[in-house]
């Protein structure tokens, strides 16, 4: 099956190619047009997130070597919209001359957490207390260690907290240890102690192929059963030393790994068991955009989505610095309303400067379906942040149908 080839601007500009169609692919397209860049799209279906903004998407499954190879023929740069291309076709494409951004080789530490626990652990990098097992046996030695409860990984193919289990005992482990040797769990379960952290951090860096890198300021997420609800960008109250620790982290990460593309550093912050002060672990990264990124649309100079595209290019990153003292973000996630479009205009007259961001998406409980950002504040000051929470949670709530008011 061949798709006619994407229509192009006149004047030279590249042609970017994103596996997976949906809403990190769908928010490239806004600065792809500013900057007159095209997209083409591997879409899961012609009504996929991106799909519906993207004029070219071919429809094909991400774990189809002919798929991604005919989407590459027709691109300067392959990039992805999820982790799950298969190793054996990115080193396949990579093979007949690609140009894959991230590469598979780094790309492997955002699609196995035991290969990037165990590369961050070499690096000396912080991390939770971690074991791989294969049997009862193996988890008990681990839990001897470290003590119940402990959590449990998928180290493969796991998102959205749908991979993570959190055991009382060994009994909780069952069902997976009898999976083990397939599938996510074909090299085993990765087990971490379970961290006691004060709040989950993100950091996101960009870097290029030539090494340049940027870093936006360190973020606090907000989780509830696994899924990321809100962002406060920056984290408040962050400690200047933590921070500062956190984004060279990262940007060793991103430099040490090679990493192409924009990168999220999922964190804990905890306090050093020796001196107490404050300090992180790192949880896990994201080799592309990421939501804990989203706050970067309304509220830094460059977002993430234009710095992925700008990074996967080669061209010079922009500025990641914020507009604003304050930005919070929230998701919106299915609710009780299937349709989205008659209480956004309630929200749009209630508060003007409300950026609602809606992927298209059907509405399913507990889906992703947007978020909603609000910038504004003043610096320092933790009520004028809690005024624009306020207003992000009011919206998602209503959105999701949560309050009617
Ligand atoms: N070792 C841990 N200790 C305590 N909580 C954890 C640990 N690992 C993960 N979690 C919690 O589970 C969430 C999802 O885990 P994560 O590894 O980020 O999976 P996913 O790939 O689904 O995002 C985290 O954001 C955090 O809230
Ligand atoms: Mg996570």
């Amino acid at each position: 099956m061949t798709s006619p080839s994407p229509a192009l601007a006149e004047g030279g500009f590249p042609v970017v190619g994103i596996v997976g169609g949906g809403q990190l692919a769908r928010m490239c397209q806004p600065p792809a047009v500013n900057l007159a860049l095209t997209l083409s799209v591997l879409a899961e279906s012609p009504t996929a997130s991106a799909a519906l903004v993207v004029p070219h998407s071919p429809v094909g499954e991400h774990t189809d070597l002919a798929a991604v190879r005919a989407l590459a023929r027709d691109c300067d740069v392959v990039t992805f919209d999820h982790e799950h291309v298969p190793q054996e076709v990115l080193l396949a494409l990579q093979e007949e001359g690609v140009a894959l951004h991230p590469s598979p080789q780094a790309l492997v530490f955002a699609q196995d957490k035991l290969a990037m626990r165990r590369r961050l652990t070499e690096l000396g990098l912080p991390c939770p207390r971690w074991a791989q097992a294969r049997d009862a046996a193996d988890v008990e030695a681990f839990a001897a260690q470290v003590g119940w409860p402990l959590v449990a990984k998928a180290p493969r193919g796991g998102y959205d907290g749908k991979g993570v289990l959190v055991c009382r005992s060994l009994a909780d482990l069952e069902p997976w240890l009898a999976g083990v040797g397939e599938g996510g769990l074909a090299d085993g379960i990765l087990l971490e102690e379970a961290v006691d952290f004060s709040r989950e951090l993100s950091i996101m860096v960009g870097r290029s192929p030539s090494g340049q890198a940027a870093a936006w300021p360190v973020v606090e997420t907000v989780q509830e059963g696994g899924i990321n609800t809100e962002v406060l960008a920056p984290a408040p109250s962050l400690d200047p030393d933590l921070a500062a620790a956190l984004t060279e982290g990262a940007l060793r990460i991103a430099g040490e790994l090679g990493v192409t593309g924009v990168m999220a550093v999922e964190a804990f912050e905890v306090r050093d068991p020796g001196t107490g002060a404050p300090a992180y672990l790192v949880n896990e990264l994201a080799m592309r955009p990421h939501n804990s990124g989203h706050w970067s649309i309304d509220g830094a100079v460059t977002s993430q989505f234009e710095q992925h595209l700008r990074a996967v290019l080669d061209l010079p990153l922009g500025d990641p610095s914020t507009r604003a003292p304050w930005t919070a973000s929230a998701n919106v996630l299915g609710g009780d309303y299937p349709e989205l479009y008659a209480t956004y205009k309630h929200l749009m007259a209630r508060d003007p400067g409300l950026k609602i961001h809606l992927y298209g998406k059907g509405v399913r409980p507990g889906r992703k379906l947007g978020h909603v950002t609000v910038t504004g504040g003043r610096e320092g000051d933790l009520g004028s942040l809690e005024e624009l929470r306020e207003r992000t949670r009011h919206a998602a709530d209503y959105l999701q149908g949560v309050v009617t008011e």
